[in-house]
């Protein structure tokens, strides 16, 4: 049975100094190897960085039911590349349109900040991302071996993925 699309009660917003806290609990919830607050809190410290945070809020039996945190998006811009550092759904909200939202949210603002490419990693294992990602016009570009360590020891290889964000001709939108 299709899961109905979520992306009717989805905002998607930048996270801010106050979000870390949920930010990490939605990390946490997505990936074996996760990152904590103080990680997230250095990394999004960085410049050219900046997070996206998903949050639903559901009608049921006529009911306005509170505000979840259902998904995220890290990404780094410098000059005019563009990297998706990590992006995660929370198992509970996958297959109902969080991550594409996410994702084509994430490469505009990447965009509006003068990127003309996105790049990212995913282990050569993770189907449901690449499809995810071949959707929004990413290709294979390259393979790093090893690239993930996982919790048991076992190492796994990565594709390296590349988007084109702008045509090369185009004209750089200002940032704000
Ligand atoms: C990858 C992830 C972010 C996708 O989020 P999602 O909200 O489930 O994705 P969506 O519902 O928006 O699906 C968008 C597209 O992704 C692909 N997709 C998503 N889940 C899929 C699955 N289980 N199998 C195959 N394709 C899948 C499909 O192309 C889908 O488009 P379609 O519905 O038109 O077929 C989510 O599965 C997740 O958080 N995974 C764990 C963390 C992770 O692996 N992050 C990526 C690290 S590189």
């Amino acid at each position: 049975m299709l899961a109905v699309p979520a992306t009717r009660g989805l905002r998607i917003r930048p996270v801010g100094p106050f979000d870390l806290g949920r930010l990490a609990r939605l990390h946490r919830r997505c990936f074996t190897e996760a990152w904590g607050r103080s990680d997230l809190a250095h990394l999004l410290a960085m410049p050219g960085t900046f997070g996206l945070l998903a949050r639903l809020q559901e009608h049921r039996r006529l009911v306005l039911e509170p505000r979840r945190d259902v998904g995220f998006a890290i990404c780094r811009v410098a000059a005019d590349e563009s990297e998706l550092l990590s992006i995660g759904v929370a198992p509970e909200w996958r297959g109902r349109g969080v991550g594409a939202a996410l994702l084509e949210a994430a490469m505009a603002r990447c965009r509006e900040l003068g990127a003309r490419r996105m790049f990212l990693e995913v282990d050569v294992d993770n189907r449901a991302a690449q499809k995810l990602y071949e959707r929004f016009g990413f290709t294979r570009v390259g393979l790093r071996p090893d690239y993930y360590r996982h919790g048991d020891g076992r190492r796994s290889d990565a594709w390296t993925m590349r988007c084109q964000l702008m045509g090369e001709g185009q004209a750089t939108p200002p940032a704000d």
